[in-house]
């Protein structure tokens, strides 16, 4: 399952305690994503120079890349409280509207997976978004009558592993949508070395690049694996983290060079040998091996996709030739078009 993989970015009970120490606070200690950290940067300036409430604000992007972080910085550069709950959690319109109406000027609200809400409860949140009310049922039957209540100011911060789940009326309603991209083996480098140094851990530069090479571009994953190679260190190799020691590690931990295990492996060679290399659509992928296609497409595709291993077309997805390189397969011939159908 993929819950229990030492390379999934979705967060495990193990990353906890070690999330509140390592999470940055600030955005000069969020590191990469420039783009979004430039716009935001302007944006919290902007909207603290009005004194008003920071403009609604829909991170989105595969698990483990610093929504959650990201959240927690933008109140904390605003100065402003924040409030944190999650699509799932938020049952009944009046759970909401007792949030929003609790809520202390220009705060935070920040819904977590909020592709997960339910219509209802989302429609409470058509007319806070907007104008800054709530529109509450009063008694029942004939004799009841709506009443509107005027919202303190606020900025609702929602995240997103899904996008593309997100009603379009919800979707509208924010002022800045910012995707989140995978991080590069220089800015994953950089955060293993913090991560190390606040961990008080001992690691040298080849060490924290061989990490970062090996953790899909993804922050959470590199947290994960330093605790387990630095557990390695300690037993094996006198808590010094080198190059070698952290190959060794995570070679032991299932994890190559691309930060694949034996499930994306898996995944590729299902669709080379059952599906012929593709295209296959993601529920026969599913289907084959036994896992949800929700969780190939949040979290497996993402980053083979990223890789160039895989491809998505409109006929479902295909193993490219580095996919087949990566799995020591020759390409079979014929229908050379097949790959680059858009
Ligand atoms: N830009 C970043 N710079 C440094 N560390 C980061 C960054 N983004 C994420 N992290 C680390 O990864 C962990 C997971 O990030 P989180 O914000 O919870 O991801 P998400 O909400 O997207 O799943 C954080 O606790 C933090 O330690
Ligand atoms: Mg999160």
């Amino acid at each position: 399952m993929d819950s229990e993989r030492v390379v999934s970015g979705w967060k495990r009970l193990e990353d906890q305690d070690l999330e509140l120490t390592l999470r940055p606070r600030t955005l000069d200690e969020y590191i990469g994503q420039e783009k979004v950290k430039k716009q935001m940067r302007l944006f919290i300036t902007a909207a603290k120079q009005r004194g008003e409430a920071l403009d609604h604000v829909l991170l989105y992007g595969p698990p483990g890349l610093g929504k959650t972080s990201l959240a927690y910085i933008i109140a904390n550069e605003m100065g402003v409280g924040i409030r944190t709950t999650s699509g799932p959690a938020i049952e009944r319109q009046g759970d909401l509207v007792a949030i929003l109406t609790n809520l202390q000027p220009n705060d935070v609200l920040f819904i977590d997976e909020i592709h997960r809400l339910n219509r209802t409860v989302e429609e409470v949140l058509y007319p806070a978004m907007e104008e800054g009310v709530v529109d509450i049922i009063i008694g029942k039957g004939p004799g009841a009558r709506s009443i509107r209540l005027e919202l303190p100011p606020f900025t609702l911060v929602g995240a997103t592993t899904r996008a593309g789940m997100l009603t379009g009326p919800l979707r509208d309603r924010f002022g800045v949508i910012n995707r989140l991209e995978f991080y590069s083996k220089d800015e994953l480098t950089v955060i293993v070395r913090r991560s190390a140094r606040i961990l008080g851990v001992e690691i040298d530069d080849k060490g924290a690049e061989e990490i970062a090479g090996r953790a899909r571009g993804t922050p959470r994953v590199a947290n994960r694996l330093l605790r387990r190679v630095r557990d390695y260190a300690q037993v094996k190799a006198d808590n010094r983290i080198t190059q070698e020691v952290a190959g060794e590690a995570l070679a032991l931990f299932d994890v190559d060079q691309y930060g694949l295990d034996h499930i994306d492996r898996k995944l590729l060679s299902t669709i080379v040998t059952v599906f012929n290399g593709g295209p296959v659509g993601v529920d026969a992928i599913a289907a084959a091996i036994s896992e949800e296609a929700s969780t190939i497409e949040d979290v497996y595709e993402p980053y083979l996709l990223q890789l160039g291993f895989l491809q998505r077309t409109n006929r479902g997805r295909v193993v490219t030739h580095l996919g087949y390189q990566y799995l020591g397969k020759p390409q079979p011939v014929g229908e050379p078009g097949k790959l680059f159908e858009a």
